[in-house]
């Protein structure tokens, strides 16, 4: 299949350039450890962690997320927004392009207590099954985060 962008290209490329901007400051940035909602995050250089943005995103997962639902987190870097839905009791997949968030979310995972699984995958080439609740913090300059839920 022929991948065809739907995007005008002065879009694809700002997006370009706030990703090699970000990820250079991010491998710069070492290692980090945080305590967010309650959990006890390591995050390796080149890994997301959360943010004052993405606090909102991971406040909402906390106030959705019902146990026994099945989540996808998609892009899930350190695992936050996995874990905190694991932690609620729904069961989770969590799933990033980037090898080194994945296996930065398991270590989370087991640091926390917490089950869930983690695989690499771009975007749903990995996925498979229904979801109540797909979460997603998408690395993308200046927009928002989304959550999609299916109708209760
Ligand atoms: C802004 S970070 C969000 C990380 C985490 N969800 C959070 O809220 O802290 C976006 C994540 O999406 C991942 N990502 C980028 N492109 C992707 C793709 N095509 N498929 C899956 N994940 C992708 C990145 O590696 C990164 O970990």
């Amino acid at each position: 299949m022929v991948y065809r962008p739907t995007l005008p290209p002065d879009r694809v490329e700002d997006l370009r350039r706030w990703h090699e901007h970000a990820y250079r400051d991010l491998a710069a940035a070492g290692e980090r450890r945080l305590d967010y909602l309650g959990l006890d995050l390591v995050v390796p250089p080149g890994v997301f962690a959360p943010t004052p943005t993405s606090d909102l995103l991971g406040r909402a997962v906390v106030a959705e997320v019902r146990s026994g639902e099945r989540v996808l987190d998609m892009g899930t870097g350190s695992g936050v927004n996995a874990l905190l839905a694991a932690r609620a009791g729904a069961s989770v997949l969590g799933v990033d392009v980037n090898p080194v968030p994945v296996e930065a979310a398991e270590a989370n995972a087991v640091r926390n207590g917490v089950r869930a699984t983690f695989r690499v995958s771009d975007v749903f080439a990995q996925v498979n099954g229904c979801f109540d609740l797909v979460v997603i913090d998408r690395p993308s300059a200046g927009s928002p985060h989304v959550t999609w839920r299916r109708r209760r």
